[in-house]
């Protein structure tokens, strides 16, 4: 599968996550989980789809094995951080020791983003 393919994809359960958390803070008028709403909807949807848009538009970049391995490391990250934040929302600060190793997954997955990013718009 494409880099962008599978950004696109793993956005789209993040957005429907999202939501759902979102529909849940409305109908219960319990808004303590709004900060991993808002990173499951802006880490995991928004940045993850403008990943895949930005990937797509480069046909051999989008087919590369390192495009390929950051959206695979953004997405562990992503899930890795927004389910601790949730936790830890949802009144359970047990798990706020998993919310750095999201953290710095997400990280790692943003430098190497940056790396591809910089090296891809040298040429042009
Ligand atoms: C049906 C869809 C959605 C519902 C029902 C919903 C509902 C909510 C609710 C109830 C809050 C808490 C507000 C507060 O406590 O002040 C919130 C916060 C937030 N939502 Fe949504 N939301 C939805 C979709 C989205 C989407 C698609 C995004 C981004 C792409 C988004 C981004 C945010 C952000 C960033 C916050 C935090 C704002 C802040 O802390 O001031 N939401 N949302
Ligand atoms: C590893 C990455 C990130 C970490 C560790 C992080 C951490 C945080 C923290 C600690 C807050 C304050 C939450 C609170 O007041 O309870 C926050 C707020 C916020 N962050 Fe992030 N963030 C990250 C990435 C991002 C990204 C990529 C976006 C947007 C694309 C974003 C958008 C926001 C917004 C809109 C708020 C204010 C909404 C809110 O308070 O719930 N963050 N972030």
């Amino acid at each position: 599968m494409t880099a962008s393919n599978l950004a696109f994809r793993a956005s789209l359960i993040f957005i429907l996550i999202g939501i759902a958390l979102g529909m849940y803070m409305g109908a219960s008028q319990n808004h303590a989980p709004a900060p991993a709403h808002a990173h499951i909807n802006l880490i995991g949807f928004v940045s993850l789809f403008m990943i895949g848009l930005f990937y797509e538009r480069r046909d051999g970049l989008n087919r590369s094995k390192l495009a390929f391995w950051q959206v695979v490391i953004w997405t562990v990250g992503s899930i890795i951080l927004n389910t601790a934040v949730a936790l830890l929302y949802f009144g359970n600060p047990q798990f706020i020791v998993l919310a750095p190793v999201g953290e710095v997954i997400v990280a790692i997955s943003a430098l190497t983003l940056t790396v591809i990013v910089y090296k891809e718009t040298a040429r042009a």
